[in-house]
């Protein structure tokens, strides 16, 4: 969602935003903007529409200045347009917030009360406001930052400059990330870290509640309640910046399908250990004491991420054989959930900072459930609120559709089913031990799928022009189903649905004709024979078939008008590996359509909102 960059530095700093700008582009927005401070007053470009229009209004006259805040903006109050663009400014002073004011109408009305004019129909503009007003009382923009800040209820980033304070920039955070990052003699500021990969590797990430002040000579960090000096460590970021670049690829998307096995085996290999089939996970140390209360788990997730947890569940089930549950956060709350301290909750998320499954592990923790978190950004709002986090290493996921943050999820999952299987001693050694090669095969596995892209390809121009798509499978697969489901529509605005092959009687037939195709997942194992009548129901009714098949699989590849195939593998980690055509197949068909698959329309990277 949107994104936020700021500079207090000692060069021109407009490219510096822009590029920090471009750099979050995947996160999803409509409408970009930039202010500088420049001889005593602000300079201020906005535009509607992509970061392209913004950086065209740069050319005509690039904005002077060191100091600055840049902004993209993802409509939620207000249609996305140049009038509700961000920076914000009311006389001295320019904002930019990312976030939901849930007060704004109370305090606008308030403000027009007293005589204040608004140019935008955003709850972000009355932050200005209460900002400038501050200052009429107290000329300290810390207080008066901080004082506007306790008059709003909801979520906030926010950045705030003043022309009468020109070095430096106010910060802070609510339910929102932020980073600050230290340069040399330069500091800065970004709703995410790859934001400024290109001038810093050193990052302080604030919590909920900071309040932090730029300057050149450094960064200080208050609490907003207390105004009370606090300390967040510096931490020095692996992430290089090639690594948030497409590196010859044509969409980050596609970078990212072709880098899993590598991000598999990151993930995997450091948790392997030395005698066979042993997983080491030094990260669930900090719930060592509660694990033997553990009688349920529950998973949190959205998304593509909940899909991981579908897979996720069958394996703890299967290996640990704890009852597992998993939920849709953003529904989690609302029905007075089942959970006590007997209850161990993970939350599952790429980015760490999806408002609904914040929202749904805070509920879980009021009952006394042990958290772990399983997230790929480090230091993000999930990882922090954990007791455990279990990282998946697959670096980071630039394409606004998730590809590899998935694979890693569940290789995370698959690791901690066997941890908890050979913990709760529901799981021999022998078994453990097949297991983790099957493990340690994937991703050579994984390299045999992705070489087959160009058939995967040809497939997608048949079905380019398609108006509609059942996706099918069962056990293991239906996940898998749901998830290639999730990537077509997602990416080439194409209605797919996902559902298991069993049920596809029960209803969904209905829809098959010769327009409408369907794909199954069917690779060997326990299901795969009952999934073959439901591909003859299929082909008795003129639907095209599509079959995610094993090698040599004879019988179910020749009930399939086009296939592709997957090496043999355990049938429980299949997921592994099915899922790689199907996000092969929905970005070909997004890209044949010319849709913009990096930044499909309307979605956003980091779900910040509920
Ligand atoms: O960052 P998270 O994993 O918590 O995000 C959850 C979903 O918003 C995310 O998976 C979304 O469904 C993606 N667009 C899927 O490709």
């Amino acid at each position: 969602m949107c994104g936020i960059v700021g500079v207090v530095g000692k060069r021109p700093c407009v490219e510096i935003l822009l590029d920090g700008l471009r750099r979050l582009e995947y996160r999803g927005y409509d409408s970009a903007g930039v202010a500088t401070i420049n001889g005593g007053d602000f300079t201020i470009l906005r535009s509607a529409g992509k970061l392209s229009k913004l950086a065209r209004l740069v050319e005509q006259g690039a904005p002077e200045g060191t100091v600055g805040i840049g902004h993209t903006r993802w409509a939620t109050h207000g249609r996305p347009s140049e009038a509700n663009a961000h920076p914000h400014r009311f006389r001295d002073t320019v904002v930019v917030h990312n976030g939901i004011i849930e007060n704004y109408a109370a305090l606008k009305r308030e403000l027009m009360v007293q005589g204040h004019e608004f140019t935008s129909e955003t709850d972000s503009e009355i932050i200005a406001h209460l900002v400038q007003r501050a200052l009429e009382h107290d000329h300290d923009l810390v207080h008066a930052v901080r004082s506007a800040l306790m008059r709003l209820h909801g979520s906030f980033a926010v950045a705030v400059l003043n022309v009468k304070y020109p070095d430096r920039i106010v910060a802070a955070r609510r339910m929102s990330p932020l980073v600050v990052g230290l340069g040399d003699g330069e500091s800065y500021l970004a709703s995410d870290v790859p934001a400024l990969l290109q001038v810093t590797r050193r990052f302080q990430f604030l919590e909920d509640g900071d309040l932090a002040l730029l300057e050149r000579e450094g960064v200080r960090l208050f609490s907003v309640d207390t105004l009370t000096e606090v300390r967040r460590e510096v931490r020095t970021v692996s992430w290089t910046p090639a690594m948030a670049e497409k590196g010859g690829y044509k969409h980050f998307m596609l970078k990212e399908i072709h880098e899993q096995p590598r991000s598999v085996s990151d993930t995997l290999r450091p948790r392997l250990g030395l005698s066979q089939g042993e997983v080491v996970l030094d990260e669930m140390g900090a719930l060592d004491k509660r694990l033997a209360g553990i009688s349920r788990v529950t998973l949190l997730a959205c998304g593509t991420s909940y899909h991981a947890g579908l897979v996720g569940r069958r394996l703890i089930e299967d290996l640990a054989r704890l009852p597992c549950e998993v939920e849709v956060a953003s529904e989690f709350r609302y029905r007075n959930p089942l959970v006590d301290s007997s209850h161990l909750v993970v939350a599952i998320s790429q980015s760490g900072e999806t408002a609904d499954t914040i929202a749904a592990v805070q509920e879980a923790r009021s009952k006394g459930a042990a958290i772990a978190s399983i997230c790929n950004v480090v230091d993000s709002t999930l990882a922090r609120m954990a007791d455990s986090v279990l990282y998946t290493y697959a670096g980071p996921e630039i394409g606004v559709a998730s590809t590899k943050a998935f694979t890693c999820q569940m290789a995370v999952l698959a690791l901690l089913a066997l941890w908890l299987g050979r913990r709760v001693g529901t799981l021999d050694a022998d078994r453990a031990a097949t297991f983790v090669q099957g493990l340690t095969e994937l991703p050579v596995q994984m390299e045999r799928v992705l070489e087959r892209n160009g058939h995967i390809l040809d497939v997608a121009r048949k079905h380019q022009r398609v108006r509609s798509m059942l996706y099918l499978g069962r056990g293991v697969s239906h996940p898998i189903a749901l998830e290639g489901a999730l990537k077509l529509k997602e990416l080439s605005y194409v209605h797919a649905e996902g559902y298991p092959a069993g049920e596809m009687k029960h209803g969904p037939i209905a829809l098959i004709d010769d327009s409408v195709p369907s794909l199954f997942v069917v690779p060997n194992g326990p299901t795969w024979e009952k999934t073959l009548s439901n591909m003859e129901e299929i082909r008795s009714r003129s639907g095209q078939v599509v079959a995610v098949v094993t090698e040599g699989n004879r019988q179910a590849a020749e009930l399939a008008d086009d296939r592709f195939e997957i090496p043999e593998c355990l049938p429980e980690l299949s997921p592994f590996l099915t899922v790689l055509p199907l996000q092969l197949f929905a970005y070909h068909v997004a890209d044949l359509k010319g849709t913009d698959v990096d930044q499909p329309r309307n979605l956003a990277k980091s779900v910040t909102v509920e």
